[in-house]
């Protein structure tokens, strides 16, 4: 098992803001790129080291009010100034306001799209606007302006003009430093060096002021998996379910508390890949088609590769990406054998599997608890699960099914 993880703020930061960039297609880059534009101009200003983390951590994760909605994701890219980009910037603040540790970029990202002339839902205009805020509203349309397949030397000035004609928008002397730090060459070629993230981020490992140890991480791992569930009005809790019935089959099996703790944590994020599916297909009534299916198959695969990202997250990272394998051999998106499934993988296999068959689900009501059973036991025969742990599941079938709820807590 593991030991215990105290990790850097920044390295989990960062790889749950790839979670955001998720498309069926791959991984996009907005948030990465919007967090090194935003800091070259913090940077220029001379923002304190506080500041500047606030600044960076805002902007990795500004847009995460449009993550569970696809439309929102691609609404707010092509809008630049309509009433309704507000909404997510108040989602973000709504999702953020209550987490101890992130809390404090609550308010940066709620204000994120306030114009600088005012006329913004907050009701704030002017040097009332947080300066984060003000910095990530700019960052983030110099980002979408960049258009790929143009060398970006080429871009420069029709990207500075499209900002000075916006100037209702953006804090004018925002809009100078821009100027200035855009005349660098640097500049532009960092934005666009996909290569540059690794330098980016080691550059802030100096801020180690605070660690996170285990129930912080619980604590941003639950914000995110309740961004996650948020998907669907099916999976409102799925995620917290398999934290709760993985954490309890584990001290079933006789962990520690700490190390159940463990299985918890793994169990909030195993679905963090489910943002690469769009809503259509997770609230599809019907059968899904190949192509669907597909898109639906690459989740414990993007789980998997972003969370490896974070240090001392190895083994939660594959414990995620191996929770559709099958002892058989023929699940995804590895195809093992059975000796090279973990038990804790297992685990979160069968707490997913039965969490899921309690739950609703939009071609069928949830089943009871004797009924989830008997599809387990079956699938156990198919040598699809470990017998062990459904036989755990049968002689404590009324325990972990008490786990399992409609709505999260
Ligand atoms: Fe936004
Ligand atoms: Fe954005
Ligand atoms: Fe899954």
């Amino acid at each position: 098992m593991l030991e215990q993880i105290n990790i850097h703020p920044i390295t989990f930061i960062s790889a749950l803001s790839m979670a955001l960039e998720l498309t069926t297609s791959g991984i996009a880059n907005h948030h990465r790129r919007t967090a090194i534009i935003a800091r070259f101009i913090g940077r220029h200003l001379g923002l304190g080291s506080y500041d500047d983390q606030i600044l960076v951590y805002s902007a990795l994760l500004h847009d995460i009010g449009a993550a569970a909605d696809w439309y929102e994701k691609h609404y707010i890219v092509h809008a630049t100034d309509n009433d309704h980009i507000f909404h997510h910037a108040e989602k973000g603040y709504q999702i953020l306001k209550d987490s101890p540790q992130l809390n404090h970029l609550a308010n940066p990202i709620r204000h994120h799209h306030d114009r600088f002339l005012g006329g913004n839902p907050t009701g704030l205009a002017g040097q009332d606007i947080p300066l984060a805020s003000r910095i990530i509203h700019l960052a983030d349309r110099i980002e979408v302006l960049i258009a790929s397949g143009e060398h970006i030397f080429l871009q420069r000035e029709r990207i500075f003009d499209q900002i000075r004609q916006s100037e209702h928008l953006f804090d004018p002397e925002l809009v100078a430093v821009f100027r200035e730090v855009s005349q660098r060459e640097v500049f532009w070629l960092d934005v666009v060096n996909l290569n540059i993230e690794s330098r980016f981020f080691s550059d802030l490992a100096f801020w180690d002021k605070y660690t996170f140890e285990i129930d912080d991480l619980i604590h941003v791992a639950n914000v995110f998996s309740s961004v996650v569930d948020s998907t669907s009005h099916y999976t409102a809790a799925h995620s917290q379910n398999v934290a709760k019935v993985a954490q309890e089959m584990a001290l079933i099996r006789g962990f520690s508390s700490d190390e159940a703790k463990q299985m918890y944590l793994t169990g909030l994020v195993h679905d963090l890949g489910k943002l690469a599916v769009p809503n259509e297909i997770l609230n599809k009534p019907g059968k899904l088609t190949t192509e669907e299916r597909e898109i639906v198959k690459q989740h414990p695969y993007y789980s998997q590769r972003i969370l490896e990202r974070v240090e001392g997250f190895g083994h939660i990272a594959n414990w995620i990406g191996t929770h559709h394998e099958t002892l058989d051999g023929h699940g995804y998106p590895f195809q093992l054998q059975e000796r090279e499934i973990e038990l804790c993988s297992r685990i979160l296999a069968v707490a997913d599997i039965f969490s899921a068959l309690v739950e609703d689900r939009p071609y069928r009501a949830g089943m009871n608890p004797p009924d989830a059973l008997a599809v387990l036991r079956e699938m156990a025969l198919q040598q699809k699960v470990d017998t062990r742990l459904v036989d755990d599941v049968a002689d404590n079938l009324d325990a972990l099914a008490a786990q399992v709820s409609k709505f999260r807590t």
